[in-house]
């Protein structure tokens, strides 16, 4: 049994005494501890050495508390086990040498079996709840597919994404075929870690917000809906789309336990869109974490105000940046835990 299950609550829609709280991106470089890891092994002998996996994902809940804890690894380590290289470059961020082109490219991406591509992760999994000890929950978690097209296409970060666009506006039977392969994959990876251990799932859609609404249905929306179609009998699926608040009204009428909201989306329309029935998550200014801590806590209060306690989990609006201090992200969580409600 878990000590701690106010996260799994606030998912099944639950009345809580105060809401739950983590921070997308909390296992990460704002922490010295994780800084010392990263200055001894590259980024994916991180990933793919379950005890340091499992080491970084507990640093947070040992330094700062939020309840839950997400598992330490990156949404490339899918294309990664699809045969798309991919490496990770200091100071530069995701590095694809050959990136997806054409119909050609796409033939050579496979639908990987997931324990002989990405065993590791399920092993990494194992090992963290081990280590967990029933504290809190375990959130895993997977890229929509078309955010993994964007890296798969565009072959690195970018501020439009305009090769992965034109790629699908030029050769939409090829980008289908592509966003299909990934959603596959992802659907067999999800299972393998709810089968692994974990109690809930994030699908990231980091870029959602780069298609406009018509589009979103086309080349996102249909994706993660399969996605959130195949694991909802078997976990709570929280779907983020980071600058998808137009899409928050269709989300809601799928099976998703819970929808995450970036801080450019207000609480009262996010209710408006979602029919005020279903769980949300966010939506805290990451960078408002450089404010001071008094003024972080008022907000955060002010934040669970609007949002209402139920039917609520608290988080960043996207995940946290690397300057941010070690108190200022402790106080954000206190907030939360003082919260009395009204
Ligand atoms: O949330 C967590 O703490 C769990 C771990 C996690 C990482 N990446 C570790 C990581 C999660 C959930 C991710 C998801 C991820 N990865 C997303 C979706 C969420 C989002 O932020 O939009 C995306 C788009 C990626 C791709 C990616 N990985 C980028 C763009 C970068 C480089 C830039 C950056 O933000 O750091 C990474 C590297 C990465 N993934 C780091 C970490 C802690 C930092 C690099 C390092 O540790 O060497």
């Amino acid at each position: 049994m878990l000590q701690n299950d106010l996260f799994l609550r606030a998912l099944n829609g639950e009345s809580v005494e105060r809401p739950p709280v983590w921070m997308m991106r909390q296992a990460g470089r704002y922490l010295p501890e994780f800084r010392a890891l990263r200055d001894k092994y590259d980024f994916f002998t991180r990933c793919r050495t379950p005890e340091l996996a499992s080491e970084i994902t507990i640093q947070p809940i040992d330094i700062v508390g939020p309840d839950a804890a997400i598992l330490f690894s990156d949404i490339l380590v899918v294309p990664q086990a699809m045969n798309i290289e991919v490496e990770m470059k200091p100071g530069v961020g995701p590095w694809l040498p050959n990136p997806i082109r054409s119909a050609k490219d796409v033939e050579q991406v496979i639908v990987p079996d997931i324990h002989e591509e990405l065993g590791y992760v399920l092993d990494a999994i194992k090992m963290t709840k081990e280590r967990l000890n029933n504290r809190v929950p375990l959130i895993g978690f997977a890229g929509s597919p078309w955010t993994i097209l964007c890296y798969a296409v565009q072959g690195q970060g970018s501020k439009s994404f305009d090769m992965a666009k034109g790629f699908c506006f030029s050769q939409p039977e090829a980008a289908h075929a592509l966003l299909q392969k990934i959603t596959d994959t992802t659907i067999a990876y999800l299972k393998e870690k709810v089968k692994a251990g974990v109690n809930a799932v994030q699908v990231f859609d980091s870029w959602g917000g780069m298609l406009s609404p018509t589009d979103y249905q086309e080349f996102s929306w249909k994706y993660i809906n399969q996605i959130v179609e195949a694991l909802a009998p078997l976990t709570k699926v929280i779907v983020f789309g980071k600058g998808c608040w137009f899409a928050l009204n269709e989300m809601s009428k799928s099976k998703a336990a819970a929808l995450g909201v970036d801080w450019t989306c207000s609480a009262q329309n996010a209710r408006y869109l979602t029919g005020g029935n279903i769980t949300l998550q966010g939506n805290f200014d990451p960078s408002r974490l450089l404010s001071p801590i008094p003024e972080i806590k008022k907000m955060v209060t002010q934040m669970i105000n609007d949002f209402g306690k139920d039917k609520y989990v608290v988080n960043l609006g996207h995940g946290i940046l690397p300057n941010i201090p070690v108190a200022h992200a402790k106080a954000f969580i206190d907030a939360v835990k003082e919260y009395k409600a009204k």
